[in-house]
Protein backbone atom coordinates (compact mmCIF):
# COMPACT_ATOMS: atom_id res chain seq x y z
CA UNK A 1 0.00 0.00 0.00
CA UNK A 2 1.28 3.29 -0.74
CA UNK A 3 1.37 5.89 2.12
CA UNK A 4 0.58 9.47 1.07
CA UNK A 5 2.83 11.80 3.33
CA UNK A 6 0.45 14.04 5.56
CA UNK A 7 2.86 17.34 5.23
CA UNK A 8 -0.32 19.56 6.75
CA UNK A 9 -0.51 17.22 9.71
CA UNK A 10 3.33 17.01 10.58
CA UNK A 11 3.56 20.42 10.09
CA UNK A 12 0.92 21.25 12.47
CA UNK A 13 2.69 19.21 14.78
CA UNK A 14 6.00 20.89 14.40
CA UNK A 15 4.10 24.53 14.76
CA UNK A 16 2.42 22.77 18.14
CA UNK A 17 5.92 21.69 19.65
CA UNK A 18 7.45 25.26 18.48
CA UNK A 19 4.65 27.09 20.37
CA UNK A 20 5.56 25.36 23.46
CA UNK A 21 9.25 26.13 22.70
CA UNK A 22 8.17 29.72 22.42
CA UNK A 23 5.82 30.60 25.54
CA UNK A 24 8.44 29.07 27.48
CA UNK A 25 11.44 30.97 26.09
CA UNK A 26 8.91 33.91 26.96
CA UNK A 27 8.05 32.43 30.97
CA UNK A 28 11.60 31.39 31.40
CA UNK A 29 13.98 33.87 29.57
CA UNK A 30 11.80 36.61 28.74
CA UNK A 31 12.36 36.43 25.41
CA UNK A 32 10.16 36.81 22.44
CA UNK A 33 11.38 35.77 19.07
CA UNK A 34 10.67 38.42 16.14
CA UNK A 35 10.70 37.69 12.62
CA UNK A 36 10.75 40.68 9.89
CA UNK A 37 9.01 39.60 6.72
CA UNK A 38 9.63 42.54 3.86
CA UNK A 39 7.60 42.13 0.81
CA UNK A 40 8.28 44.82 -2.15
CA UNK A 41 5.33 45.25 -4.79
CA UNK A 42 1.79 43.28 -5.10
CA UNK A 43 2.59 39.62 -6.62
CA UNK A 44 -0.32 37.83 -5.51
CA UNK A 45 0.91 34.84 -4.76
CA UNK A 46 3.93 36.18 -2.69
CA UNK A 47 1.37 38.58 -1.13
CA UNK A 48 -0.26 35.09 -0.45
CA UNK A 49 2.58 33.33 1.15
CA UNK A 50 3.41 36.67 3.22
CA UNK A 51 0.08 36.44 4.93
CA UNK A 52 0.77 32.69 5.82
CA UNK A 53 3.73 33.51 7.45
CA UNK A 54 2.58 36.47 9.57
CA UNK A 55 -0.49 34.20 10.73
CA UNK A 56 1.68 31.03 11.17
CA UNK A 57 4.04 33.42 13.53
CA UNK A 58 1.04 34.61 15.63
CA UNK A 59 -0.28 31.42 16.39
CA UNK A 60 3.41 30.40 17.28
CA UNK A 61 4.05 32.99 19.29
CA UNK A 62 6.34 34.76 17.37
CA UNK A 63 6.66 38.27 17.04
CA UNK A 64 6.43 39.35 13.13
CA UNK A 65 7.32 42.91 11.72
CA UNK A 66 5.39 43.51 8.77
CA UNK A 67 6.94 45.67 5.96
CA UNK A 68 5.11 46.44 2.80
CA UNK A 69 7.04 48.63 -0.22
CA UNK A 70 5.48 50.00 -3.09
CA UNK A 71 6.68 48.33 -6.18
CA UNK A 72 9.02 51.10 -7.13
CA UNK A 73 10.85 51.10 -4.13
CA UNK A 74 14.67 51.81 -4.90
CA UNK A 75 17.82 49.29 -3.83
CA UNK A 76 18.80 52.00 -1.71
CA UNK A 77 15.97 52.38 0.33
CA UNK A 78 15.63 48.66 0.51
CA UNK A 79 19.51 48.61 1.91
CA UNK A 80 18.38 51.21 4.69
CA UNK A 81 15.41 48.95 5.97
CA UNK A 82 17.47 45.73 6.07
CA UNK A 83 19.84 48.03 8.00
CA UNK A 84 17.85 48.83 10.34
CA UNK A 85 16.06 45.72 11.13
CA UNK A 86 20.04 43.85 10.79
CA UNK A 87 20.23 46.64 13.91
CA UNK A 88 17.11 45.55 15.47
CA UNK A 89 17.35 43.27 18.85
CA UNK A 90 14.09 42.54 18.65
CA UNK A 91 14.40 41.09 15.42
CA UNK A 92 15.86 38.06 14.84
CA UNK A 93 14.90 36.90 11.52
CA UNK A 94 14.53 38.92 7.87
CA UNK A 95 12.88 37.27 5.04
CA UNK A 96 12.80 39.42 1.93
CA UNK A 97 10.14 37.38 -0.63
CA UNK A 98 10.95 36.80 -3.93
CA UNK A 99 11.00 37.10 -6.63
CA UNK A 100 12.20 40.91 -5.99
CA UNK A 101 11.07 43.55 -8.95
CA UNK A 102 13.74 43.49 -11.80
CA UNK A 103 15.63 46.86 -11.08
CA UNK A 104 16.56 45.60 -7.24
CA UNK A 105 19.24 43.12 -7.48
CA UNK A 106 18.33 40.19 -5.54
CA UNK A 107 22.04 39.49 -4.99
CA UNK A 108 22.64 42.80 -3.20
CA UNK A 109 19.58 42.25 -1.28
CA UNK A 110 20.20 39.12 0.19
CA UNK A 111 23.92 39.96 1.12
CA UNK A 112 22.71 42.77 2.79
CA UNK A 113 20.97 40.45 5.46
CA UNK A 114 22.82 39.56 8.45
CA UNK A 115 23.90 36.04 8.27
CA UNK A 116 22.86 35.77 11.60
CA UNK A 117 19.31 36.70 10.96
CA UNK A 118 19.10 34.72 7.50
CA UNK A 119 16.37 32.19 8.48
CA UNK A 120 16.25 32.18 5.06
CA UNK A 121 19.59 30.58 4.53
CA UNK A 122 19.96 32.02 1.20
CA UNK A 123 23.01 34.82 2.10
CA UNK A 124 26.61 33.23 0.99
CA UNK A 125 27.89 32.89 3.74
CA UNK A 126 25.01 30.09 4.79
CA UNK A 127 25.28 28.75 1.58
CA UNK A 128 28.51 27.92 2.33
CA UNK A 129 28.19 26.85 5.68
CA UNK A 130 25.57 24.01 4.00
CA UNK A 131 28.09 23.22 1.38
CA UNK A 132 30.66 22.37 4.62
CA UNK A 133 28.14 20.50 6.20
CA UNK A 134 27.86 22.91 9.04
CA UNK A 135 24.74 24.79 8.03
CA UNK A 136 23.29 27.06 10.96
CA UNK A 137 19.76 27.81 8.80
CA UNK A 138 18.89 24.96 6.29
CA UNK A 139 16.88 27.12 3.74
CA UNK A 140 13.56 25.82 4.78
CA UNK A 141 11.84 23.94 2.00
CA UNK A 142 14.96 21.60 1.43
CA UNK A 143 15.26 21.40 5.45
CA UNK A 144 11.16 20.50 5.53
CA UNK A 145 12.05 17.71 3.52
CA UNK A 146 14.17 16.60 5.24
CA UNK A 147 12.10 16.60 8.68
CA UNK A 148 9.47 15.13 6.56
CA UNK A 149 11.50 12.05 5.78
CA UNK A 150 12.79 11.78 9.84
CA UNK A 151 8.96 11.77 10.71
CA UNK A 152 8.30 8.77 8.37
CA UNK A 153 11.28 6.75 9.26
CA UNK A 154 12.93 7.27 5.66
CA UNK A 155 16.60 7.45 5.91
CA UNK A 156 18.33 8.42 3.10
CA UNK A 157 21.77 7.15 3.89
CA UNK A 158 23.17 4.60 1.02
CA UNK A 159 19.96 5.06 -1.16
CA UNK A 160 20.12 6.87 -4.75
CA UNK A 161 18.39 9.79 -3.99
CA UNK A 162 17.46 12.37 -7.84
CA UNK A 163 16.77 15.39 -7.52
CA UNK A 164 15.19 17.23 -10.13
CA UNK A 165 16.10 21.12 -10.16
CA UNK A 166 18.81 23.10 -9.74
CA UNK A 167 17.29 26.35 -7.95
CA UNK A 168 19.10 28.14 -5.20
CA UNK A 169 16.14 27.99 -3.39
CA UNK A 170 15.61 24.35 -3.71
CA UNK A 171 17.42 21.75 -5.64
CA UNK A 172 20.58 22.59 -5.00
CA UNK A 173 20.23 23.16 -0.95
CA UNK A 174 18.00 19.83 -1.70
CA UNK A 175 21.14 17.97 -2.86
CA UNK A 176 23.58 19.15 0.09
CA UNK A 177 21.12 18.31 2.56
CA UNK A 178 21.04 14.87 1.27
CA UNK A 179 24.60 14.34 0.97
CA UNK A 180 25.21 15.57 4.38
CA UNK A 181 22.56 12.97 5.37
CA UNK A 182 25.24 10.26 3.55
CA UNK A 183 22.84 9.89 0.36
CA UNK A 184 24.37 9.04 -2.96
CA UNK A 185 22.90 12.44 -4.96
CA UNK A 186 21.95 12.96 -8.41
CA UNK A 187 20.91 16.57 -9.45
CA UNK A 188 19.35 16.94 -13.06
CA UNK A 189 17.52 19.41 -15.04
CA UNK A 190 15.74 20.60 -17.96
CA UNK A 191 18.50 19.57 -20.04
CA UNK A 192 19.66 16.49 -18.45
CA UNK A 193 20.05 14.01 -21.72
CA UNK A 194 17.27 11.22 -20.62
CA UNK A 195 15.41 12.49 -17.57
CA UNK A 196 12.72 9.39 -17.66
CA UNK A 197 15.67 7.19 -17.16
CA UNK A 198 17.46 9.34 -14.26
CA UNK A 199 14.16 9.36 -12.91
CA UNK A 200 13.58 5.75 -12.58
CA UNK A 201 16.82 5.22 -11.06
CA UNK A 202 16.17 7.19 -7.73
CA UNK A 203 15.39 5.49 -4.11
CA UNK A 204 13.98 8.98 -3.50
CA UNK A 205 12.75 11.11 -5.66
CA UNK A 206 12.56 14.85 -5.05
CA UNK A 207 10.71 17.03 -8.23
CA UNK A 208 11.09 20.70 -7.57
CA UNK A 209 11.27 21.84 -10.97
CA UNK A 210 7.86 24.45 -11.45
CA UNK A 211 6.47 22.14 -14.33
CA UNK A 212 2.77 21.42 -13.48
CA UNK A 213 2.77 16.85 -13.86
CA UNK A 214 5.72 16.76 -16.13
CA UNK A 215 7.02 13.74 -14.22
CA UNK A 216 4.65 10.58 -14.88
CA UNK A 217 3.99 7.45 -12.56
CA UNK A 218 5.79 5.55 -15.67
CA UNK A 219 9.07 7.13 -15.24
CA UNK A 220 9.20 6.03 -11.65
CA UNK A 221 10.48 3.22 -10.12
CA UNK A 222 8.39 0.47 -8.06
CA UNK A 223 8.93 1.32 -4.26
CA UNK A 224 10.67 4.65 -4.34
CA UNK A 225 9.78 7.40 -1.86
CA UNK A 226 8.32 10.58 -4.07
CA UNK A 227 8.25 13.73 -2.66
CA UNK A 228 7.06 16.92 -5.17
CA UNK A 229 8.27 20.29 -4.03
CA UNK A 230 6.38 21.36 -6.79
CA UNK A 231 3.14 23.66 -6.12
CA UNK A 232 1.59 25.21 -10.02
CA UNK A 233 -1.05 26.99 -10.47
CA UNK A 234 -3.44 25.08 -13.47
CA UNK A 235 -5.54 27.92 -15.79
CA UNK A 236 -8.74 26.41 -13.59
CA UNK A 237 -7.01 27.93 -10.30
CA UNK A 238 -6.23 24.97 -8.88
CA UNK A 239 -3.08 23.65 -7.59
CA UNK A 240 -1.01 20.42 -8.39
CA UNK A 241 2.53 19.48 -8.59
CA UNK A 242 5.73 18.60 -10.64
CA UNK A 243 4.44 14.86 -10.08
CA UNK A 244 1.12 13.55 -11.95
CA UNK A 245 -0.08 11.82 -8.04
CA UNK A 246 -2.23 9.94 -9.58
CA UNK A 247 -0.37 7.71 -11.98
CA UNK A 248 2.94 8.24 -9.27
CA UNK A 249 1.28 6.62 -6.42
CA UNK A 250 0.47 3.12 -8.08
CA UNK A 251 4.31 2.82 -8.16
CA UNK A 252 5.82 4.83 -5.15
CA UNK A 253 5.71 3.25 -1.42
CA UNK A 254 5.63 6.91 0.13
CA UNK A 255 4.44 9.98 -1.64
CA UNK A 256 3.67 13.49 -1.21
CA UNK A 257 0.26 14.83 -2.17
CA UNK A 258 0.98 18.67 -3.74
CA UNK A 259 -0.85 21.13 -2.14
CA UNK A 260 -0.52 19.14 1.34
CA UNK A 261 2.68 18.13 1.54
CA UNK A 262 5.94 19.82 1.01
CA UNK A 263 4.37 23.06 1.24
CA UNK A 264 3.11 23.57 5.11
CA UNK A 265 6.43 22.31 5.56
CA UNK A 266 8.18 25.48 4.57
CA UNK A 267 6.89 27.77 6.88
CA UNK A 268 6.86 25.27 9.61
CA UNK A 269 10.69 25.32 9.12
CA UNK A 270 10.83 29.17 8.81
CA UNK A 271 9.55 29.41 12.73
CA UNK A 272 11.85 26.70 13.85
CA UNK A 273 14.57 28.89 12.26
CA UNK A 274 13.42 31.94 13.18
CA UNK A 275 13.09 30.29 17.17
CA UNK A 276 16.22 29.06 16.64
CA UNK A 277 18.03 32.66 15.88
CA UNK A 278 16.52 34.03 18.78
CA UNK A 279 18.16 31.29 21.36
CA UNK A 280 21.30 31.28 19.53
CA UNK A 281 21.31 35.62 20.04
CA UNK A 282 20.55 35.15 23.93
CA UNK A 283 23.53 32.47 24.35
CA UNK A 284 21.06 30.05 24.71
CA UNK A 285 22.01 27.55 21.72
N1 LIG B 1 9.91 32.87 -2.80
C1 LIG B 1 9.63 31.58 -3.08
N2 LIG B 1 10.09 30.79 -2.10
C2 LIG B 1 10.66 31.58 -1.19
C3 LIG B 1 11.32 31.34 0.06
O1 LIG B 1 11.48 30.22 0.54
N3 LIG B 1 11.76 32.45 0.71
C4 LIG B 1 11.62 33.69 0.21
N4 LIG B 1 12.11 34.72 0.90
N5 LIG B 1 11.02 33.95 -0.94
C5 LIG B 1 10.55 32.89 -1.62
Amino acid sequence: MTHVIDGKRIAADIRETLRQEVTLLRERHGIVPGLAVVIVGDDPASKVYVRMKRQACETAGIASFHHELPGDTSQEVLLALIARLNADPAVHGILTQLPLPGHISERAILEAISPFKDVDGFHPYNVGMLAIGEPLFPPCTPFGVMELLRVEGIDPKSRHVVVVGRSNIVGKPMALLMLAAHATVTICHSRSADLPALVGSADILVAAVGRPRMIPGDWIREGAVVIDVGTNRLPDGSLCGDVDFESARLKASHITPSPGGVGPMTIAMLLKNTVKSARRAHGLD
